[in-house]
């Protein structure tokens, strides 16, 4: 070989393994978080023929939000919560590259780069679904969890694999982002016609997280009407777009929802038609109707559900949160 056909292979291999790397991928996790398995989109179904996929079990799929990725925050509290749980398939949505800030300044990546990334893979996922559905994936035994705009994708994706005759089961909006879709119609964001039931967890409304209801059922923790919700333990100091301490707010919806598997009947909203209405309930009234967070319950009211919580992990108050 001389040198120029070197230089070529050389330049090929760098083309395929970064374009492999900008390729979203599933990444399915053999019981612990550093073994896995990371497959293309196209490819996935080959994992509903080797011992990861247990059929008797729920299959878990996490989608990380703007700027994750696999060995992230969020990625690693929720991941590592339903792998100690023991009871899932486990993988995880990783689109690190589409989700990334490739352009300086982090705000307009996400309006430029990001969210259009977000709305159009979550169009391409119903492709996704239909291959593994054929090849075996028991679709009746999914839950598809997304924080930020992870869960926009899965409402997009929910949403056209149901115009294909496909009816996802449940969908975990974590603080489902505002950015480019609180206004957009259901058909293209997270919504109840998304899935069966959809339940949405809601810490930043007044930044980076909706602050509409958005699921079949909304939980609000420690939602106030006046003035910004904060969740205890963030500060209240102004600071820089996407700081970790601009993110506190946002970032706590995923380190509830990982308590709530990890300390299972600790994280429970009570039913109100309204903020305003649940702040005047009596603790009889509070406790009357109550809803565990991050259970699957399709008989649960529709509607809105508040709790407070305390300022760290265990973050639960069971029925004293109400
Ligand atoms: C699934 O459940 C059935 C019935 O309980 C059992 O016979 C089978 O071994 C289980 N399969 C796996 C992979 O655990
Ligand atoms: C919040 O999440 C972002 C992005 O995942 C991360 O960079 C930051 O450290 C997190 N902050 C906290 C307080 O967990």
């Amino acid at each position: 070989m001389n040198a120029s056909a070197v230089g070529f292979y050389f330049l090929l291999l760098i083309a395929i393994s970064t374009g492999y790397d900008r390729e979203v991928k599933l990444r399915f996790y053999h019981a612990s978080f550093e073994k896995y398995t990371e497959l293309p989109l196209n490819e996935a179904d080959k994992m509903l023929h080797t011992s990861w996929y247990n059929p008797n079990r729920t299959t878990v799929i996490f989608c990380h939000g703007f700027t994750g990725f696999p060995t992230g925050p969020a990625v690693t509290g929720i991941i590592t919560a339903y792998l100690e749980q023991e009871e899932s398939n486990v993988a995880l949505l990783n689109w690190e590259y589409l989700a990334s800030s490739p352009t300086p300044g982090l705000a307009t990546s996400y309006v430029n780069w990001a969210a259009p990334n977000a709305r159009q893979l979550g169009a391409r996922l119903v492709d996704t679904f239909s291959l593994l559905s054929d090849a075996g994936l028991d679709i009746s035994k999914t839950h598809l969890i997304g924080h930020s705009l992870g869960a926009q994708i899965w409402g997009i994706a929910g949403f056209k694999l149901r115009q294909r005759g496909i009816q996802l089961p449940w969908i975990t909006g974590v603080d489902p982002a505002a950015v480019g879709f609180e206004t957009k119609a259901p058909s293209h964001k997270l919504s109840p016609a998304s899935a069966l039931y959809v339940d949405v967890i809601h810490t930043d409304p007044s930044k980076y997280g909706l602050r509409t209801s958005s699921g079949t059922v909304d939980f609000w923790a420690n939602y106030r009407a006046i003035g910004p919700v904060r969740q205890p333990g963030c500060g209240n100091q102004p600071s820089p777009a996407f700081s970790p301490e601009d993110l506190c707010n946002h970032n706590r919806s995923w380190k509830l929802l990982a308590d709530a598997i990890k300390y299972p009947g600790t994280i429970i909203g009570s039913y109100a038609k309204n903020y305003k209405v649940w702040k005047h309930y009596s603790k009889e009234e509070r406790v009357a109707e109550t809803l565990l967070l991050g259970k699957y319950n399709t008989n649960a009211r529709p509607g809105n559900y508040y709790f407070v919580t305390n300022s760290e992990s265990p973050y639960g108050l069971k029925t004293d949160g109400l």
